[in-house]
């Protein structure tokens, strides 16, 4: 049939029969249904309802229906496709929600179950180093002491000698506390456990105070922003800067082996009077042996011993202090601190499964 005879002739046939719409939505309907999954409903979408499809093909034939019929053909086919569009759409939206559920499902990760792998832990680097360090002291009949990490600024500086305005305040980067009124901050050292230990004890003091510190530093391979530190100190009658020396010689063959020495290089810090930086020679450096900037040491400065209510003119003594985390790095050659800060165990198990 020509569009011509269809257009010219009002009484042609009706090239839209009823039935095959119903067929044509029927079996649209029926293969909406089968489609088990919306791979089998896509393909189902493009035989029913796609470009040639039995429904395409009867919308085609819309314009050859004789102009009477038009509107009621038009409707009918409309409301076809509708219903089938909208069969295809709902069966689209089921089989999505079951097939994400399904996924859902088969991913499920029981978090309440026994493991299948056992993997032993491993004490951390820096714990064991500082034990390490503790034990040395201790064996030389030094006592351990504690010190608050949130700490009065009194402690952490005025005591220390640092004046209202030092430039030795400003010289370490220092995470004040709100409200400023309180004067807290997170100490920037161990060294305010300095002045809490000669106001807690009684003389002779000797003691080795290993702790966490915070500075405003950045988190890089050289610097942590929370890391610990040790301060030792010594208050006795007669002591020397010879004793000085002679503890941290012994205490660098501890830690460095036998053929290790320490050097002592003029530096400021103003707790001590003289004060000292010190250099440890570590003989078997993997590139060879090599001086190492260890730590900061000196005579205490009578300043200190005063605000700590000590007479300078009876008692003397020495502190020193080194970080712990540098001391890791150059002992055991490693070349990014962030790894002690991560608590990756593949890290830590690199040190032997010590518990
Ligand atoms: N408190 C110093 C610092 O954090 C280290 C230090 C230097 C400690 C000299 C001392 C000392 O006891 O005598 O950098």
């Amino acid at each position: 049939m020509s569009d011509a005879s269809a257009a010219g002739n009002p009484a042609a046939e009706n090239p839209i029969s009823e039935t095959a719409v119903e067929e044509a939505v029927a079996a649209a309907l029926a293969a909406v249904a089968a489609a088990g999954d919306t791979a089998a409903l896509k393909a189902a979408r493009t035989a029913h309802a796609g470009e040639g499809s039995p429904l395409a093909r009867v919308n085609a034939q819309l314009r050859n229906v004789p102009a009477d019929r038009k509107a009621a053909t038009g409707k009918l086919v409309g409301q076809a496709r509708g219903r089938v569009n909208a069969a295809f759409a709902a069966r689209e939206a089921e089989l999505a929600e079951a097939e994400t559920a399904a996924r859902l499902a088969a991913e499920r990760v029981d978090v309440t179950a026994a493991s299948t792998r056992w993997q032993p832990g491993a004490r951390h680097p820096l714990s064991l180093l500082q034990e390490e360090v503790a034990d040395i002291f201790v064996g030389m009949g030094w006592e351990i002491a504690e010190g608050p990490e949130l700490e009065h600024e009194w402690f952490n500086f005025d005591a220390l000698n640092f004046d209202e305005d030092h430039p030795a305040r400003a010289m370490q980067d220092t995470f004040f506390i709100d409200p400023p009124e309180r004067h807290l901050v997170l100490r920037t050292h161990t060294s305010p456990v300095q002045v809490r230990s000669l106001l807690e004890r009684p003389l002779p003091v000797y003691v080795l105070c290993p702790g966490r510190v915070y500075r405003t530093d950045e988190f890089d391979a050289t610097h942590l922003p929370v890391f610990s530190q040790f301060e030792g100190l010594a208050i006795d009658r007669g002591l020397t800067m010879a004793h000085l020396r002679g503890t941290l010689e012994h205490f660098a063959r501890i830690m460095f082996g036998q053929e290790a020495k320490i050097r002592l290089r003029p530096n400021y810090f103003p707790f001590t009077e003289p004060s000292a930086e010190m250099d440890v020679w570590q003989p078997s450096a993997k590139g060879g042996a090599r001086w190492v900037e260890w730590g900061g040491c000196g005579m205490v400065n009578p300043n200190v011993l005063r605000a700590a209510g000590v007479d300078p003119g009876e008692y003397q003594g020495f502190a020193f202090g080194m970080g712990i985390e540098r001391t890791l790095q150059f002992r055991n050659e490693l070349n990014d601190m962030r790894d002690m800060a991560e608590g990756d165990i593949r890290f830590s198990g690199q040190f032997g499964m010590v518990i």
